[in-house]
């Protein structure tokens, strides 16, 4: 499918800045047509912590930053009760452009299809030698499986140690919007585990600093 795209445009030697603007041009496959614009990641030059989401949302795709919208405020609760400070991290997400179909005047999210998760897996790995985070946390199954294989599961996996080479901890959890979708009643078990998750990073670095 993706035979009629240009490759991703990533710089060679790549900085925050030249990816965010670089990025502005990609037109990797078909999904810049409906966004307003490419959402790259942003966050601490030298971040320890490395979160990478799915996919820009609606609030996202407007604004131009990742996870500012309801799952953003999810995602700024489960850290700050974990103790990691938002600013110091690095927040992304897997694919760059927003996907979604028009339902009436709302834009409903939909998943990105593989091949258009593949082409813009070079913006990830570009932020990934940019940051070089010491921890890369994914968000959900579409960050796992896109970094990790589709056998990836988060029930089973979540909270430990992956056998990866993208970070020293690479690691995996909910994705904040599954939170936002829990059943009232489970939504602070939901956000209790993914706190959690978040500790088990928080400890891991202070263990590490502490070494
Ligand atoms: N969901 C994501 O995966 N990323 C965002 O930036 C916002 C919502």
């Amino acid at each position: 499918m993706s035979f009629e795209y240009p490759p991703a445009p990533v710089p060679v030697r790549a900085t925050q800045a030249k990816l965010s603007e670089a990025v502005t041009g990609c037109r990797a496959c078909d999904l810049w047509e409906g966004a307003t614009q490419a959402v790259i990641g942003e966050g601490a030059k030298d971040a320890e912590v490395m979160l990478v989401g799915e996919q820009p949302g609606d609030r996202e795709d407007i604004e131009g930053h990742p996870f500012v919208g309801p799952a953003g405020r999810v995602l700024d609760q489960g850290l700050e009760r974990a103790g990691i400070p938002r600013d110091d991290a690095y927040i992304t997400n897997v694919v760059k452009h927003f996907r979604f179909r028009a339902r009436g005047k709302r834009r409903i999210h939909q998943k990105p299809d593989r091949w258009q998760i593949n082409a813009c897996l070079p913006w990830l790995h570009a932020e990934l030698e940019v940051v070089r985070p010491l921890v890369l946390v994914c968000l959900g199954a579409t960050a796992a499986q896109a970094l990790l294989g589709s056998q990836v599961r988060i029930g089973r996996d979540r909270g430990r140690p992956m056998d990866s080479d993208l970070a020293e901890l690479v690691t995996i959890t909910t994705h904040p919007s599954a939170i936002l979708r829990a059943e009232d009643e489970d939504r602070e078990e939901a956000m209790a585990q993914f706190v959690s998750d978040l500790e088990n990073v928080a400890n891991w670095l202070s263990a590490r600093r502490a070494a």
